[in-house]
């Protein structure tokens, strides 16, 4: 089936590539007219000029940049159908470390699947700005770019809202506190912000992905065999397992779904 999105208009954001590409790539096939943001406006102006789509760079960690973001959105559109907050980090773009603490996850992970539980002082050395980035990209960009698409969406009377979490927001996982006080934070957000406003024909939902293969995720590699053995279906998503997911939430098959979180992860982690 195409055609679910006809006539929408949908911000992505952090869509220049990996998983909010893909989202945009399936909501054109879908109907829907894109625009693209990403940190930077070259990327994002790629891959918009792929999608016959707009880009824009903006920060979505920055209200100033959102706010700005969203300036140009209304001067390029009068409607705003979709958000999808999926701007993201991991923690290990630029970190020169980065090597060490994968081979450290590997050891740790091996270590529990034999019972045993490794030390890990991850939180007490971590420096406040590896803190406060995780939680200005992901909590504070889902909520500076949420507040101002709703001005679009009360003021049209509809709209959805797709928050990008993470099963590391339910589940945790050692060695990256920051990443997963964010994800659980913008979970909680789209609960409340779905109670918030329902009554105005806004729907408000999230994605807990596991884990998948994308730029995001390529520094891992060394997890990957046992993250496949810890997966039921024995494999890693591919971008497209999500962004089929925001399809769903996006369309009006899923009109009386709001506030809720679906993970695509494989039966990585059953209980969202
Ligand atoms: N890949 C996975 O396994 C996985 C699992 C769970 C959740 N997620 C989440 O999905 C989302 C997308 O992840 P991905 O795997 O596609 O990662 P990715 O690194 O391939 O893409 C993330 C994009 O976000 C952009 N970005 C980063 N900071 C930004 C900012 N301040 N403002 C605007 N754009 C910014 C990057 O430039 C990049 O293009 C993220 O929120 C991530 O946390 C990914």
């Amino acid at each position: 089936m195409t055609g679910r999105l006809e006539g929408k208009v949908a911000l992505i954001t952090g869509a220049a590539r990996g998983l909010g590409k893909a989202i945009a790539e399936k909501f054109v096939a879908e109907g829907a007219q894109v625009i693209i943001n990403d940190l930077h406006a070259a990327p994002a102006a790629d891959t918009a000029g792929l999608l016959g789509g707009r880009g824009i760079g903006a920060d979505v960690s920055d209200p100033a940049s959102v706010r700005a973001m969203f300036e140009r959105v209304g001067e390029l559109t009068d409607r705003l159908d979709i958000l999808v907050n999926n701007a993201g980090i991991s923690g290990l773009e630029g970190d020169n470390t980065a090597r060490d603490r994968v081979a450290q996850m590997v050891a740790r992970a091996e270590q529990a699947v034999v019972g045993e539980v490794l030390p890990d002082n991850s939180t007490m050395e971590l420096a406040d700005d590896d803190w406060l980035k995780q939680i200005g990209v992901h909590l504070n960009g889902t909520f500076f770019c949420s507040r101002e698409a709703l001005k679009f969406m009360t003021r049209q009377g509809c709209g959805t809202i797709i928050n990008m979490g993470s099963v590391m927001g339910t589940f945790g996982r050692p060695g990256n506190t920051p990443y997963c006080a964010a994800k659980a934070g913008i979970l909680g957000f789209t609960r409340a912000l779905a109670h918030e406003v329902a009554n105005q024909n806004i729907r408000v939902n999230a994605i807990a992905p596991g884990w998948i293969h994308t730029d995001m995720t390529d520094p891992l590699e060394p997890l990957h065999p046992l993250l496949r053995a810890q997966t039921p279906q024995g494999r890693l998503g591919e971008p497209d397992d999500i962004a089929w997911a925001a399809v769903y939430l996006a369309s009006e098959e899923a009109k009386f779904v709001t506030g809720q979180t679906l993970s695509p992860n494989g039966g990585w982690y059953m209980s969202q």
